[in-house]
């Protein structure tokens, strides 16, 4: 079956159409997606502006979709279900996804589905060849979530540990816009930390040995903030380099130490890493490095599918049909849900 999913959750518009094959030891297969980031909109006001994220979907989600299935050489009625996110996110962009999902199924005479954003983040190495085996242990790391989780299977998730304040990419986001990288900075940050040495500046490692799988960030965006007054009002490149690759040593550090923890804690012999802060080269270089000398498997989605996107969505609804585990529904009706433990879909 071709399942259609839409993200709209923040501030990227995705859309992508998936073949599910019936048999579930089959994966799904990304036949189209389409992409169209509002980052250069928000970057003026050094953040997403719900509002202005609401009125962005609106625009370009029937025109992603053409796309989409025109790239798929797919018409409308191949479409048999029609998949969302329906939390967590912005309420209003939410509510547009949403929206456009539950009327084009409608309109086809097909099923919707909400699915937890989450969920698409975590099952997106699937979207990778090989795909991951069961059971795992995930990391979650966008702007939003920092969350180890251990997965036995489709909707089976644990949660190990989290964050008690800034997620990981709000970590990458907020130091960057004290170096004035402007937004997001995950990015830029990273780019920046190629020219410089880690080791220049000492940066806290919170909750490194806390002894549990749980993360604190808001203490080092301050140590940043303080050593990046301590260079005066016009750092030189070089230190602006330095401090940059000082603080992602500091968060993938922290990130790489949990996630072997939370791996041999639970004796799982993969792990996946997934969102947005997966992307980072370094992140990858470190935990690659250390699951060599572990005998460890780690898994991310393809590059571009570590951000926001319709193909994660389309992909978790894919596999819930699949596994037998996709309610989905017919009657026209929809909700979303801005706050939403994933916890709340684990069987
Ligand atoms: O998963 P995502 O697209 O959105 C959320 O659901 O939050 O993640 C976006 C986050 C941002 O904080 C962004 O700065 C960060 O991922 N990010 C990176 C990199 N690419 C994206 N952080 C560090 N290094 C990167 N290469
Ligand atoms: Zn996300």
């Amino acid at each position: 079956m071709k399942v259609l999913g839409i993200e709209s959750s923040c501030d990227e518009t995705g859309v992508a159409l998936v073949e599910a094959p019936a048999d579930p030891t089959q994966p799904p297969r990304l036949l189209a997606e389409a992409l169209h980031t509002q980052a250069a909109m928000h970057a003026d006001y050094g953040g997403v502006v719900p509002e202005l994220a609401s009125r962005d979907h609106i625009r370009r989600v029937l025109p992603l979709l053409e796309r989409v299935l025109a790239d798929a050489g797919a018409a409308p009625a191949d479409i048999g279900l029609v998949a969302y996110t329906r939390g967590p996110g912005l309420a209003g962009a939410l509510l547009v996804g949403a929206g456009v999902a539950v009327a084009l199924a409608s309109a086809l005479r097909r099923p919707a589905l909400g699915v937890h954003h989450l969920e698409g983040h975590l099952l997106s190495p699937f979207l990778a060849s090989p795909a991951p085996a069961f059971p795992f242990v995930a990391l979650l790391v966008s702007g939003g979530h920092t969350q180890l989780m251990s997965v036995r299977g489709v909707g089976r998730y644990e949660l190990l540990g989290e964050t008690i304040d800034d997620a990981a990419g709000e970590a990458f986001d907020k130091s960057a816009k004290l170096l004035g990288l402007g937004y997001p900075g995950g990015p830029a940050l990273a780019r920046l930390a190629e020219r410089g040495d880690p080791k220049a500046f000492a940066l806290p490692r919170p909750l490194l040995h806390s002894g549990n799988l749980d993360f604190s960030f808001a203490g080092l965006k301050t140590a940043v903030l303080t050593a990046h007054r301590k260079l005066g009002p016009q750092p030189g490149e070089q230190a602006l380099a330095d401090l940059a690759a000082a603080t992602q040593e500091a968060i993938v550090d922290v990130l790489v130490a949990k996630s072997l923890r939370a791996a041999a804690g639970t004796g799982a012999g993969t792990l996946v890493v997934a969102g947005g802060v997966g992307a980072n080269r370094r992140l990858r270089e470190r935990l690659n490095h250390a699951a060599t000398t572990r005998g460890l498997q780690v898994h991310y989605p393809p590059l571009a599918l570590c951000t926001d996107n319709g193909a994660m969505i389309a992909l978790a609804a894919a596999l819930r049909l699949q596994h037998g585990l996709a309610v989905p529904q017919s009657d026209g009706a929809f909700d979303v849900r801005p706050r939403w433990p994933l916890a709340d879909i684990s069987a």
